[in-house]
C-alpha cells in the first residue's frame, strides 16, 4: 500500500462537466480532495455582472467544498470586476486561465493564448493588483505555440504576489497530445519564485506516485481526467481503500445524486446529453469502459439509459493499467 500523504489535491475545472451540481456530489460522495476550481467564465463585461455569470458559484455556502472561481479573458477591468463580485459573494481567490488551448479561444488572445504576449500579461496585472483585494492565482501551460514562451511569462509574474501558478506542462498545440513533460515543469520551478501546482496526465495512483518521485518538492497536485475517469483516485491517493461494493453504492449514490438534479429540470434529453458526457470519462473506472460507455452512449430514453447504468455497476473495476490505457485512448471531443 502506497504511504499515505499530506499533499493538497485539488480538483481541476472542466467545462460543461464539473459544475456545481458535480462538484458538490464529488465532494459529498468521494471527497478526499482539498479545493475544487470552477470551469472558466467570459465575457463578464465591464460594468455590470449578469447573474447567470456567477450562478455556478452561488451561493456561497452552497458550496460543499472550498472552491475557486476561474476567469478566462484578456481585460483587466473584467477581472476587477470579477473579482470585487466573488469578493462580495464570500471568497477570498480567484483563478485566472491562460491555459485554454482551444482554437476560437487562443486565437483571440485568451487563454494559452495570451502566453506570446508576456508585455500584455504584465500590463493586465499592472492595472489589476491595486484594484483587487482578494488572491490571484494562475493556471497556464508552457506556451501557446512553443514550450520556451513560458520563460519571459515567469519573468513577469515573479513581480506579482500571486498566491500560486498551476501549471500543466504542454503546449496550447499540443492539446492534449504527447506527454505532459516534467522536465519542463521541473526547469520551470528553477524560473519562478511562486508556489508551481503540478497538473497534467495524473491518470492512475502509479503514476500519482511516479510523479511524487519525479517532482519531490511539489507539495500541491491538480488532479483532471484521471478524476473524472476515477472518482476514487483522491481517496486511494491518501491510502483509503474501499470494498468492490461499497464502491458500487459510493458510485451509484453520486449518479443518483447527478441524475436527479438533472432531471428536475424535466428536460430529459438535455439530462441524457449531461449524465452523458460524465459517463463518457467515468465509464473507464471499469475494466470494460469502452463496451460501458458504448452502451450508455447509445441510451435515448430514460428507460434504456436506467438499464445501462444498471449494466455499469455490475462490472469489475479497472486496474490501474486500465484506467491508463482508458486515460490514453480519450479524446477531447465528446
Ligand atoms: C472538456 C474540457 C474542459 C476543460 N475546461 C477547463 C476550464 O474551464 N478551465 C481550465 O482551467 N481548464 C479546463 N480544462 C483543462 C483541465 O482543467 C486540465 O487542466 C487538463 O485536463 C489537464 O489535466 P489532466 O491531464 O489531469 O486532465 C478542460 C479540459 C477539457 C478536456
Amino acid at each position: 500500500m502506497p504511504a499515505t500523504n499530506t499533499s493538497d489535491i485539488l480538483i481541476a475545472p472542466f467545462r460543461g462537466i464539473t459544475v456545481k451540481a458535480y462538484r458538490n456530489a464529488l465532494s459529498r460522495h468521494f471527497g478526499y480532495f482539498n479545493e475544487a476550481y470552477a470551469p472558466f467564465v467570459s465575457g463578464i463585461g465591464e460594468h455590470k455582472i449578469s447573474p447567470g455569470k456567477l450562478a455556478d458559484i452561488l451561493p456561497y455556502e452552497s458550496m460543499l467544498s472550498p472552491t475557486v472561481p476561474q476567469i478566462i479573458g484578456n481585460n483587466a477591468k473584467e477581472i476587477i470586476l470579477y473579482a470585487k463580485a466573488i469578493e462580495d459573494a464570500g471568497f477570498d481567490h480567484l483563478n485566472w486561465n491562460l491555459g485554454c488551448p482551444f482554437a476560437r479561444i487562443a486565437n483571440k488572445k485568451r487563454g494559452c493564448g495570451m502566453l506570446p504576449y508576456p508585455a500584455e500579461i504584465d500590463q493586465i496585472l499592472h492595472e489589476v493588483y491595486p484594484n483587487i483585494s482578494i488572491n490571484l492565482s494562475i493556471k497556464m501551460r508552457l506556451g501557446y505555440k512553443d514550450a520556451s514562451e513560458i520563460g519571459q511569462v515567469l519573468s513577469v509574474l515573479n513581480a506579482y504576489p500571486l498566491k500560486h501558478i498551476i501549471l500543466h506542462p504542454r503546449t496550447g498545440l499540443q492539446a492534449y497530445g504527447g506527454q505532459a513533460s516534467t522536465d519542463a515543469f521541473l526547469e520551470a520551478t528553477t524560473r519562478t519564485q511562486h508556489k508551481l501546482i503540478y497538473n497534467g496526465d495524473v491518470f492512475n495512483l502509479s503514476r500519482y506516485n511516479q510523479l511524487r518521485e519525479l517532482l519531490p518538492d511539489v507539495s500541491s497536485w491538480m488532479l483532471g481526467r484521471g478524476v473524472l475517469i476515477n472518482p476514487f483516485l483522491p481517496s486511494e491517493i491518501r491510502g483509503v481503500i474501499y470494498s468492490d461494493q461499497q464502491k458500487r453504492n459510493i458510485l451509484g449514490d453520486f449518479h443518483h445524486e447527478l441524475w436527479s438534479y438533472y432531471m428536475s429540470s424535466g428536460q430529459e434529453k438535455r439530462s441524457l446529453g449531461m449524465l452523458k458526457a460524465i459517463w463518457y470519462y467515468m465509464a473507464g473506472v471499469f475494466s470494460n469502459g469502452s463496451d460501458v460507455f458504448k452502451r450508455i452512449k447509445r441510451a435515448k430514453t430514460r428507460h434504456t439509459y436506467t438499464e445501462s447504468i444498471a449494466f455499469a455497476l455490475e462490472q469489475a473495476f479497472a486496474s490501474d493499467q486500465e484506467l491508463e490505457s482508458y486515460f490514453k485512448k480519450l479524446s477531447t471531443k465528446f
